[in-house]
């Protein structure tokens, strides 16, 4: 089939399933253009959240298909492909936090929504970029956290709340591999350009951006602000939905560190940085799972159970 058939199926396929389909931001261009949803992490589990739909096909990576099946047990989650994973939630085991957390028994658990489900259950609040600053601002003064797995995030919420939660060791190696002395250029080179910058990326380049905040969070800024310029440092399909929600400005992605790419056998300048991950679902395998209902997300019910208190701990915070 076609992209145009591979459409028109998806478009048959959902609405016989009564199957919504979510993407996040950092999906291929065409699997954004088809969602039913587009959103950032927490905006994903919150419409997860108020779907009346039978069938949840969540084009995003793994811990985003459990978020929304831990919220919504009784309904089917399926995402395209299966291997989608996350490097930053791979880097928290389950035991490795359980034993962390032997060693602080006075302090509670606060995890980014980007770890396993069996993360999520040892959790006290779960938290997302949009959200994270708002939630540890609730957390008594005087309360010792254990913050992870993005020790990147966790550093900005330190710096911004002045408070001292110790810290996982983990980085997301897409926004960790921001290019500093590309950066500088671009700012050289558009000096009326603001800087967007997702707070997986390091402390160096943060302290370079004159807007830190999720993709959502990016996405507003650049349709509230009167500038016309950006350069935008995080995952690059974030960008389609910049241009597409404004037409008349421009955004420059910040290259990776090593931004060249093997084309038809030649190194070649490449000034995106993708997330491999996110980037492995596409349209062929949306459709093959809307029509298989394959490649559905189980979670043991014991996680589940847990695993679901700190999730809606953190979308009563964020009210
Ligand atoms: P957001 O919650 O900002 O969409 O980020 C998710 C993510 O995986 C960032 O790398
Ligand atoms: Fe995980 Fe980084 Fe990919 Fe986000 S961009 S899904 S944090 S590997």
């Amino acid at each position: 089939m076609n992209d145009q058939q591979l459409i028109d199926e998806i478009n048959r396929l959902r609405i016989e399933k009564n199957a919504v389909i979510m993407a996040h931001y950092y999906q291929q261009p065409q699997l954004q253009d088809i969602a039913d949803f587009v959103g950032d992490s927490l905006a994903l589990a919150q419409q997860a959240a108020k779907t009346n739909a039978d069938i949840i096909v969540l084009c995003g990576v793994h811990f985003m298909g459990e978020t929304a099946k831990i919220i919504c047990p009784d309904k089917k989650v399926l995402v395209p492909d299966m291997s989608a994973g996350c490097s930053l939630a791979d880097s928290c085991k389950a035991e490795d936090l359980a034993e962390w957390k032997r060693s602080h028994p006075n302090h509670i658990i606060v995890s980014y929504v980007n770890t396993s489900a069996a993360v999520k259950a040892l959790t006290d609040v779960v938290v997302t970029s949009s959200n994270a600053l708002k939630i540890v601002n609730q957390l008594p003064q005087n309360q010792p956290i254990l913050f992870g797995p993005d020790q990147n995030l966790g550093n900005y919420i330190n710096s911004i709340t002045g408070r001292n939660m110790d810290l996982w060791n983990g980085a997301c190696h897409v926004h960790s591999r921001f290019s500093v002395q590309q950066l500088l250029q671009l700012k050289k080179q558009y000096p009326n350009a603001k800087v967007l910058a997702h707070p997986e990326c390091k402390k160096i380049l943060l302290e370079l951006a004159d807007h830190v905040g999720s993709t959502q969070a990016l996405l507003s800024y650049a349709k509230e602000c009167g500038e016309n310029e950006f350069i935008v440092a995080t995952e690059s399909g974030i960008l389609h939905k910049m241009q597409q929600a404004c037409p008349e400005k421009l955004f420059i992605p910040v290259p990776p560190e090593a931004s060249e790419v093997m084309v038809d056998g030649k190194l070649t300048p490449c000034s995106c940085n993708e997330c491999e991950y996110m980037r492995l679902n596409t349209l062929q395998k949306l459709y093959d799972c809307l029509k298989n209902e394959s490649n559905e997300i189980l979670v043991d019910n014991q996680i589940a159970n847990q695993a679901l208190k700190p999730i809606q701990k953190m979308l009563e915070m964020s009210k």
